[in-house]
């Protein structure tokens, strides 16, 4: 039995968080040995550090009650719009600098993967309302030892909390027609499909769907 507490993110949990997100976000997968994208801090980069770094009062970790180990997250920001923004001027000079300085000497394949997202991949067309019905968003990984036994209910339990204190109206999310999964567990938990579009996220992968789902927060704090 594998069993976890959930406490609130810390700066120092970044190396944690990192492992876990690499090693769970392939589409719900591990990225490890797949040899499509090796350069694991671009990655790190590209998906979670923001959020530990800019956004942690909002992000939670499951930590493994014997080992201490972060065994899964929960990250997300209560502004999306904001965050979009502010995102764009933390990383992008991070992520442009770690591209041309390693990931373009030592990781070939990466730079192919990342080529491929750059050429086929299309600005995604969201609902106009989006941002002001769900203003929030999550990514939430665990990793596989530790899956089904819970952890990611608890999660999410505990964010979906943490935006009705703060009066945030809704929440959304995305994941991919491949991770079923996760369409199952989010289905569980009351989220809703509102649209879906074809996507070019990983070159060995054809004919993947983006999905949107939301979750409308009844306020209890208003
Ligand atoms: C999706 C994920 C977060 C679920 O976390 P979890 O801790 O395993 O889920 P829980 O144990 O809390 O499950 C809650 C419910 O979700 C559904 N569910 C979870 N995993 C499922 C699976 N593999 N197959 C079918 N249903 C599943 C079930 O209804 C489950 O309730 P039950 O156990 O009473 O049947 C986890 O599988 C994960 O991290 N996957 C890899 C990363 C990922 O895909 N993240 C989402 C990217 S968008």
């Amino acid at each position: 039995m594998k069993d976890a507490i959930i406490r609130c993110c810390k700066k120092e949990d970044e190396a944690g968080i990192v492992n876990v997100c690499y090693h769970s976000g392939y589409m719900g997968e591990d990225l490890d040995n797949k040899n499509i994208f090796n350069d694991v801090k671009l990655f790190g980069y590209l998906f979670c550090v923001y959020y530990v770094r800019y956004q942690t009062e909002h992000c939670f970790v499951a930590e493994d009650v014997k080992t201490k180990q972060i065994v899964g997250y929960i990250l997300g920001a209560l502004n999306t719009k904001k965050q979009k923004i502010d995102f764009y001027l933390k990383m992008s000079s991070k992520i442009l600098s770690h591209v041309t300085t390693c990931t373009i000497l030592k990781y070939p394949e990466t730079l192919k993967s990342i080529m491929f997202f750059l050429i086929y991949g299309r600005p995604e067309k969201l609902p106009k309302n989006l941002f002001s019905e769900y203003p929030a968003h999550l990514h939430i990984n665990i990793l596989s030892e530790y899956q089904r036994y819970g952890i990611g209910a608890k999660l999410m339990e505990k964010f979906e909390n943490h935006v009705r204190l703060n009066r945030v109206k809704g929440i959304h999310l995305q994941t991919t027609s491949e991770n079923i999964k996760a369409i199952s567990f989010y289905n569980k938990l009351g989220y809703q499909l509102i649209s879906e579009h074809r996507i070019h996220l990983w070159r060995d992968i054809k004919h993947l769907r983006s999905l949107l789902l939301v979750k409308k927060m009844d306020n209890i704090y208003s």
